[in-house]
């Protein structure tokens, strides 16, 4: 047999609608946010994304599934959405009519992660992105509505954790006194924050390696060397946050593991998921849309793991299962013949009812209706048939009342309102 690519899952009816539900409040607190959705592809073309991600970090280092297409340009399965959503801002030049754009976006992403719980090779993810903001009030708007949704979907072992990563003023003093402090333990550090030391110094400072963690722990922090802009800036935000009641984090060593961001990023971190803790991550990205050929403009947005967040929300998937209002128990080759025009024109109504097609008998049908969780059954036999009544069976009461079949579904609708 023919099983799933690993780090692949289906997602099963009895999961399917925690997804939909979580997609639907999603959707509407972004567009009571004025937010609209974008839908980008699912390929691009490979530089798109080393160029934003950064060619030395993980994802594109090791992660992306690139591959030639039959005419030899390689393309990628997109490891995130922020690359495409600004490569489709440029393309379309949307700075031009109104450079303020509120995009959401909702899809799967590829990489080639080592499986575990809480980490696929194809998971989903929920995005939405504010450009062309410079204001620290959009950092703060979209924190604030990652808690809202998070609070709306009863998730509650949540924190936010921010930071500042300083800008192209700041960041390069930053980095050499990193460097400086790195290069005083470099022998004490594992090998990839050795590597990382040499091509991407910020890293070592989220290094998971005990060893490493250690050594790090009185590593210069990036808050303490900010700028005056981006000093104010981030004071804004926790400001702003504190205004809305938020409560947060300050978290020094938190550096994200893409390359675009400037000024504040962010994570939601749960304590319920055990390594992978972070449900949702984001960011400024002041640098991108002008690096990817487009004006200087501001930007900054989050992706929330769907996949994790349906793992630790407090919704109980069970009671948002939709059962059939009506099971209809058809005897007889004429009875269902009536039972599937009922069904076609109670579904018209918006009414879900469901019969057996093929046949069966009487007990087999009542044992698929009590199955299925129909509150009520209607009996159909040729005797009902020429009386013209049919029998309503209350499954829960076991009450049975006679309903005449004329206009059938009309009744049922106001039976069962
Ligand atoms: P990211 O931190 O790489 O950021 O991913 C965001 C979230 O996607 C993570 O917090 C996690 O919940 C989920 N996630 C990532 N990888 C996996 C995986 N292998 N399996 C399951 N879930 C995963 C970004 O992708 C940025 N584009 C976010 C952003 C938007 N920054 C600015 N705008």
């Amino acid at each position: 047999m023919i099983q799933l690519i690993r780090g692949c899952k289906d997602i099963l009816p009895g999961e399917t609608e925690l997804w939909q539900k979580i997609e639907e409040t999603a959707k509407e607190i972004f567009e009571d946010f004025g937010f609209r959705e974008i839908r980008i592809p699912i390929m691009e073309k490979t530089e798109l994304f080393a160029r934003s991600i950064g060619e030395h970090t993980d994802i594109v280092e090791k992660e992306m599934y690139t591959f030639p297409d039959r005419g030899g340009e390689m393309l990628t399965l997109r490891p995130e959405a922020t690359a495409s959503i600004v490569r489709s801002y440029i393309q379309h030049k949307m700075y031009a009519q109104d450079p303020v754009r509120k995009f959401y976006t909702i899809g799967p992403m590829f990489r080639r992660e080592r499986p575990q719980k809480g980490r696929y090779r194809q998971f989903y993810q929920i995005n939405a992105e504010i450009l062309g903001v410079a204001a620290p009030f959009a950092d703060a708007q979209l924190i604030y509505m990652l808690t809202l949704l998070f609070s709306r979907l009863s998730v509650t072992d949540v924190t936010a954790h921010i930071n500042s990563l300083g800008c192209p003023e700041c960041r390069p003093d930053f980095r050499e006194a990193l460097l400086n402090y790195l290069s005083e333990r470099e022998e004490e550090l594992c090998a990839d924050c050795r590597r990382r030391s040499r091509i991407n110094p910020l890293r070592t400072l989220d290094c998971k390696v005990p060893k490493c963690r250690e050594q790090m722990k009185d590593a210069p922090a990036i808050t303490d060397r900010l700028c005056g802009e981006c000093r104010t800036h981030f004071e804004k935000v926790q400001k702003f946050l504190h205004a809305m009641q938020v409560s947060f984090e300050i978290d020094k060593r938190m550096v994200r593991g893409l390359d675009y961001y400037t000024r504040t990023t962010f994570e939601i971190l749960t304590g319920s998921l055990g390594a992978q803790s972070a449900v949702a991550g984001g960011g400024r990205y002041d640098g991108l849309i002008k690096i990817l050929g487009g004006p200087d403009m501001p930007a900054i947005g989050f992706a929330i793991g769907l996949d994790r967040l349906t793992e630790i929300c407090g919704i109980n998937a069970e009671s948002l299962q939709r059962k059939p209002a009506l099971y209809i128990a058809a005897l007889g080759e004429n009875c269902q013949d009536k039972a599937f025009e009922w069904i076609c024109a109670l579904g018209q109504k918006g009414i879900c009812a469901e019969s057996d097609m093929e046949g069966k008998s009487l007990k087999s049908q009542m044992k698929r209706a009590d199955r299925l969780g129909s509150p009520y059954v209607l009996i159909l036999g040729e005797d009902e048939l020429s009386s013209g009544q049919a029998l309503l069976r209350n499954m829960k009461t076991k009450e049975q009342t006679a309903v005449p079949i004329e206009n059938l579904p009309e009744k049922i609708k106001e039976i069962i309102k």
